[in-house]
Formats: structure tokens, sequence, C-alpha cells
């Protein structure tokens, strides 16, 4: 039985921390620390009145500062720590965790809040050129922890939620269980669910704005080709959602398929959008409403993405006003017995569903679903090696089984349509 320090008490963590407490075999103690208090207490006051078994305890944490997160760690002694707060922290948090030799799980990769430093900027222009992507995140900051985590005897487990966390999780079973080789994979997100409001974003919208307006890239024979965003649009008929318009994205599970499994040789990432939220998204990127840089404004230093954030609709509200289903998943085409083979492995998630059994939206269930199955596999020893890893590199049926159990079941079709 394990104790658990959860850091962040968002729209994810919410879902994570609730499927923790019904996985109560693994959980005994959850510790939900995040910069606003008074959220870890509503949750905990929603999870006491289910008369759920796990002991719940709340603090205040700021996640910035690795001595405050030590603190923490050092007062309640958790088993590891699920970092669902937002990638700016995950540096933090590892710092902190290798201090207290903890196990570390997170569902984002690094990225900088303020891209203007010149330390980190140094660094970022040097990736670009060597590397031939641009995108903010990139995962050389966190597999820098492998040796340091690897003589602590810890383990860090990354990107444990749908996209990366899944998907990962697809290829490797896909590998494992259909195929010889595996030639191209194609990553589908496509969220067919409406909000009705004229614009919002399913998930922070300071991460999901950034990561929509920066350029695309793919991976094609072990090198980056990158695109302007959204230059490469496609049209797919997803099951059980309809006819949707996608776009190619950097995403950060190309990186590590690309490293773990060098024989694809070919890796994209699609997401939907609809019309009016590229309007939106390019209107405000126009104006300028999407920069990180501080800017003054009445004698106040205001971040323009962060004011935006301000206006825009909480995504943890959205849950009650969103109808209609996800479709996450991964085609391949490659080789089984010498012969051509091609497979698309997906779950379909709707958003009502998700908000009757926990009061949340369809993304932060998807996400905070696998965020707990990663952990628990980790607490419970069956993913629990020393070094810094990301779900691709594991035994996939444990965590395809948990999928299937804590409300993800997934679906192959050993017919697809292929993406053109
Ligand atoms: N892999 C995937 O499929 C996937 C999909 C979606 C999201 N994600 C990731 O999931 C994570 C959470 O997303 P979300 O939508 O739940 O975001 P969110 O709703 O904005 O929640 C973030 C939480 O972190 C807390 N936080 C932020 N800065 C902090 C700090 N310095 N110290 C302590 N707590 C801090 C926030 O506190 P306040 O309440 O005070 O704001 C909030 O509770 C993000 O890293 C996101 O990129 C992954």
């Amino acid at each position: 039985m394990a104790r658990l320090l959860v850091i962040g008490c968002g729209g994810v963590a919410q879902v994570a921390i609730q499927k923790c407490c019904q996985n109560h075999k693994t959980f005994e103690e959850i510790i939900i620390a995040s910069r606003t208090l008074s959220k870890c207490d509503d949750l905990k006051a929603k999870i006491e009145a289910t008369d759920c078994p796990v002991k719940i305890t709340t603090a205040g944490v700021n996640a910035d500062d690795k001595e405050d997160i030590v603190k923490l760690i050092t007062k309640f002694k958790p088993d590891a720590v699920l970092n669902v707060a937002l990638p700016y922290q995950d540096l933090t948090i590892m710092d902190a965790c290798l201090e207290c030799k903890v196990d570390y799980i997170d569902t984002a990769n690094y990225e900088p809040e303020d891209t203007d430093d010149p330390k980190w900027r140094e660094v970022y222009e040097k990736r670009c050129q060597e590397k031939g992507f641009t995108a903010y995140f990139d995962y050389s900051w966190q597999w820098a922890y492998e040796e340091k985590f690897k003589e602590a005897g810890i383990t860090a487990l990354l990107g444990t939620g749908f996209d990366p966390g899944v998907t990962s999780v697809f290829v490797a079973y896909a590998k494992k269980h259909y195929f010889d080789q595996i030639d191209t994979v194609d990553i589908l997100d496509c969220n067919g669910g409406d909000h009705g409001y004229p614009f919002a974003t399913n998930f922070n919208p300071e991460i999901n704005l950034r990561e929509v307006s920066a350029n695309g890239s793919y991976m094609e024979n072990g090198k980056w080709v990158e695109t302007k965003p959204m230059e490469i649009k496609r049209e797919y008929d997803f099951p059980k959602v309809g006819k949707k318009d996608m776009y190619l994205l950097h995403h950060e599970e190309i990186e590590a398929l690309g490293r773990n499994f060098p024989e694809i040789k070919r890796i994209r990432f699609f997401m939907t959008f609809g019309q009016s939220y590229l309007t939106h998204m390019k209107c405000l990127e126009n104006v300028g409403m999407l920069s990180t840089v501080p800017v003054e404004h009445d004698g106040h230093l205001i971040v323009p993405i962060q004011f935006l954030k301000t206006l825009l609709p909480d995504p943890a509200s959205l849950g009650p006003r969103t109808v209609g289903k996800t479709n996450i998943g991964c085609i391949f085409t490659g080789k089984k017995d010498g012969k051509d083979k091609t497979l698309y492995i997906y779950n379909v998630c709707d958003h009502q569903e998700c908000y009757r059994e926990l009061g949340s939206q369809a993304i932060s269930y998807t996400t905070g679903v696998p965020a707990m199955i990663g952990t628990a596999l980790v607490v419970e020893g069956i993913w629990k090696k020393p070094g810094v890893f990301t779900t691709d590199e594991f035994d996939p049926d444990p965590y395809m089984d948990m999928l299937n159990k804590y409300g993800l079941p997934w679906v192959v079709d050993e017919n697809p349509v292929l993406v053109p």
C-alpha cells in the first residue's frame, strides 16, 4: 500500500486523484499539495463525502521552489510524487525527488516559463540547430537526469497522460503483439466535444496555446522535418465521432519514440481543430495575446498569455457543458511474418460519461486516468527500475489491462483507413 504526494490540483489532478481513490488497494494515503490550498481542500471534501477508504491530506506548496517541495516530502514521506502541476515545475520537482530519493511521475515534458531567459535560450538555440525542431519543449532536460536517478536507485516515469502516455504504450503493444517491424505511426488526437463557448481550451490555456501555435514537425528516417504552424491538414473519418479536419503538430512522444524505436521510418502527430478555434487563436496571436514576454500596463508588468488565461473559462469548469466524444489512437503500418500489415488502436471517450462519473470533461479524464495507472505501476514495482523512462519502455500489457479496468477501454482495428 502506497502513500502518494500529488502536486497540482487542476483538471488533470482532480481526475488522477479520484482514480487513485478507486484503486484503493494500491493507494492508502494521498497528500494533495498545490498553489491554491482551497482547491485541495474542496477536492478532499468531495472525496470524503463518498466514503472513500483512502486517507486524504492537503497542503499548500510552491512547486517552483525545490526547498518547499523537499520540506513537504520530508514531512509526509511519500513513496512517490505525481507531478500534475505544469511542465514549468518538472525540474524543481525532479530535483526534490532526487534529494529525497523518491520516485517521480509526470504527464508532460519540461518547458520553461520564461522563454527569454538567456541561459535557457542558449541551450535551446543549440538544440534547434542540432536537432532541427523549434518547439519550446523537449526531453533533453529530463533525460539529463538519467545517471543521477540511476545512482539514487529511483524511477522517473515521464509523460504518462494520454498523448504522450497511452499513445506510446499503444506503440509498445503493437510492436509486442502485432508487428515484427513497424514502418510508420500516425498518432491521431480527435476531440469531437462541444462546450458551447466561442473559444476555450480543454486543458491549461497557456500550455495548450503555446503547443498549437508553434511550428509543426514530424520524424522521417530519424530526422526532424519541420512545417509552419497548421501547414499540413488532413480530413479523417473517426470511429464514433465522424469526419474532422486535423492538423500536423509537433508532439513530445515523437521524440521519445524516435529514440526508442529507431526502426520506425515515419512518426507523425495530428490533432483536430474546428475553424472557429483556429480563427480565434490566429486573431489572439496577431494582437500579441499569446506572448509570454511581460509588457507594462498601467504601471504593472503583465504576461499577455497569463492575462488571457484569466479571461478564458477554467478548463475544469467545462465538464457540465461539454457534449460529444474524443477518439485518440495510433495507426500503424509495417510487417508481420513477411507480409504487409496495418493496425489502428484507439480509445473513444464520452465527455458526458466522464462528467457523470467524476465531474470532469474527457480531456482531463483521458489524461488523469493514465496518470494514475503509470503511478500505480511504479509504486507496485511493476514498472520500477532506476533511471528516467517514457511509457514505451516498459511491458505494455499491465498498462493496457488497467486502461480497460479504469475507464479507457481500447479497440483494435486490423483494417483501418490510412492517413494520406
Ligand atoms: N499527456 C497528456 O495527454 C496531457 C494532456 C493534458 C494535460 N497534460 C498536462 O497535465 C498537467 C496539468 O494540466 P491541467 O489541465 O490540469 O492544468 P491546470 O488545470 O492549469 O492545473 C495545474 C495545477 O497546477 C498548480 N500549479 C501551477 N503552478 C504551480 C506552482 N508553482 N506550485 C504549485 N502548484 C502549481 C495550479 O495551481 P492553481 O490552482 O493555483 O492555478 C493547478 O492546480 C500539465 O502539465 C499539462 O501539460 C498532459
